[in-house]
């Protein structure tokens, strides 16, 4: 078992973490409070084919492994998360989903653009009143000859109002359940499609998060991903590898705050001596280094499943459900060790706590991650 990055991987790595420091730093704080989108460095991350790593070149990618991804993903995380989950969804739910299931034309036309970082894409699956129980969809797709007719609500939509296209699940036929699901790219500006407003959210406030209308949109029947009824699968599939995405996010945001606390601890003195040299602030130090490596392991474990294309689901829920609990933990403790400054914007550490949350939720709640880990031990 070797534990060594490749030489690429530490290139990837060392690219990820400058672009964090000198285009994502600047203006962070600004961006979380006004929640504006990052339009500007998520173009240039498509650009450095941080949006489309683990495309194949001949669709426009990166051509990468989904380790390197995991090493990126840590990186921007670190940084800005709202930036990152831009990031996880084009490449783990959109790119990857079309690449390993789209058809050529398909591929041609949306993939190629979406994996150069030209257009970013958005995954519809959740509903005002399916979110867990993703089988519930309401949103319907009705067979009408050459198209369906797209009808329904979707919510909590990332990339909700950037994203020129759309990978909407809807239910086509009801009595056939989870086998009636459809998967079917939707383009904005197709008529009948409408944005809503947008979420004043807790955290990761500068990415977009937004509720979709769908009413009576003619979505032509080239745009169905895989045979009539894939569509659940699809959804399924496509998040079991969205998982490492966000656990790679939760990792960053909790080795971001701890590097921050790390930093402060040596700097602020009290009770005439750094913290740092207090065993009440170095055990906490030591906690947080220890479940931050606990959760990098789980993540680039899961990373080299899928990579080696073993089954990976078990492991990229244990990478979720445990580094998001770790981003939760050491974010509060960052905002701890930092006392009063800590609940300040300027210290960079509030921010993260709050924008743990999100990966305690989104992509599977941490009881989703329990179900699926829950029933490979039961297998
Ligand atoms: N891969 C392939 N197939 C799978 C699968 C997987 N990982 N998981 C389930 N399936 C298949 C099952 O085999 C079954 O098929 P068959 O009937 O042919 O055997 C079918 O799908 C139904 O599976 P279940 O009976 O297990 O379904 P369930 O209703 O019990 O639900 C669940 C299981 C794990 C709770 C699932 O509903 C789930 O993952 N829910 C969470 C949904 C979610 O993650 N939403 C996130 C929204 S996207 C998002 O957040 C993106 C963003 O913007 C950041």
């Amino acid at each position: 078992m070797k534990f060594e990055l490749t030489e690429e991987q530490l290139m990837i790595q060392k690219a990820a973490r400058d672009f964090a420091q000198n285009e994502l730093l600047p203006g962070v704080i600004e961006r979380d409070e006004h929640q504006k989108f990052p339009a500007e460095q998520i173009k240039k991350l498509g650009e450095l084919g941080f949006l489309g790593m683990m495309v194949d070149p001949k669709y426009g990618g990166s051509g990468l492994d989904t380790v390197s991804y995991v090493l990126a993903m840590e990186e921007i995380s670190k940084v800005d998360a709202s930036a990152s989950v831009v990031m996880s969804v084009n490449n783990s739910l959109v790119c990857w989903g079309l690449e390993q299931f789209g058809n050529e034309e398909q591929k041609q036309k949306y993939l190629v653009p979406l994996a150069k970082g030209e257009i970013i894409g958005a995954f519809c699956l959740s509903e005002p009143e399916a979110g867990s129980d993703a089988t519930s969809q309401r949103t319907t797709a009705i067979d009408n000859g050459d198209h369906y007719l797209l009808n329904g609500t979707k919510n909590w939509i990332t990339n909700g109002s950037t994203a020129s296209v759309y990978l909407v699940m809807a239910q086509t036929d009801v009595a056939k359940g989870h086998k009636g699901i459809n998967c079917l790219i939707v383009e904005k500006g197709m008529p009948g499609f409408e944005v809503g407003l947008k979420e004043n959210k807790l955290g990761i406030r500068g990415s977009d998060t937004h509720s979709l209308m769908f009413t009576d949109v003619k979505v032509p029947k080239a745009n169905r991903i895989g045979e009539d009824g894939f569509g659940f699968k699809f959804a399924m599939k496509t998040l079991t590898g969205g998982r490492i995405g966000i656990a790679s996010q939760a990792l960053g945001i909790a080795s971001g705050a701890f590097e921050l606390a790390l930093k402060y601890s040596k700097e602020r003195k009290a009770f005439g001596q750094e913290i740092c040299k207090h065993q009440a602030i170095q055990f906490k130090l030591a906690d947080m280094a220890t479940e931050i490596e606990d959760a990098r392991l789980l993540c680039l474990k899961a990373a080299w499943m899928k990579d080696e294309h073993l089954d990976y689901g078990q492991a990229s829920s244990m990478a979720k459900l445990f580094a998001s609990k770790v981003a939760m933990d050491t974010t509060i403790e960052a905002v701890q060790i930092h006392g009063g400054y800590g609940f300040v914007k300027e210290f960079h550490v509030e921010r993260r706590m709050r924008d743990a949350k999100i990966t305690q939720i989104y992509e599977g709640t941490s009881e989703v991650q329990k179900i699926v880990i829950s029933r490979g031990l039961l297998q």
